[in-house]
């Protein structure tokens, strides 16, 4: 697992590409490209023009976000810095670990983002509301 780490919030896993003559293909494996078990891969797509998504944090979710096609900016909080990451490449993987808030702004027309995330969908483990998230996080 190959990773580039900085000193900020922002995690990006370089995402290992099996490519040939015919293009490139990449596999995601738990607890082998990702740090760990997948129970669960959604994406987003058809994204109405000019929405933001995402508005949220997890209390225990782990999860790797990856722009599969199209562009998107990704704000990442962490209750007290504020950063923000374009994902526009399929290679590249944003790791987004429990008690982050995230937002996705300015996707692209097509843009399609691949979640997996380590937990099957619970709605008891969102927290929606920023001044929650401040508190919890605190
Ligand atoms: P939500 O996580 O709020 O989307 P966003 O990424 O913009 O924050 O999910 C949108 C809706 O889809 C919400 O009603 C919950 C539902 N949903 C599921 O049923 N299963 C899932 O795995 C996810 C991620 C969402």
């Amino acid at each position: 697992m190959e990773s580039i780490k900085s000193m900020s919030i922002i995690t990006m896993l370089d995402l290992p590409v099996r490519g040939d003559d015919r293009g490139s293909l990449i596999a995601l494996e738990g607890g082998i490209t990702l740090p760990f078990e997948i129970k669960r891969v959604y994406y987003i797509f058809d994204t109405s023009d000019g929405v933001s998504r995402g508005f949220h944090a997890h209390k225990k979710l782990q999860q790797l976000m990856v722009c599969l096609s199209g562009r998107c900016r990704v704000v990442l909080d962490d209750g007290v810095r504020r950063e923000e990451v374009w994902l526009e490449s399929p290679t590249q993987g944003l790791q987004i670990g429990n008690m982050i808030w995230r937002e996705m702004h300015d996707l692209s027309p097509g843009c399609v983002i691949l979640v997996v995330a380590g937990e099957y969908y619970n709605e008891d483990d969102y927290i929606r509301s920023y001044q929650d998230f401040l508190e919890l996080s605190a």
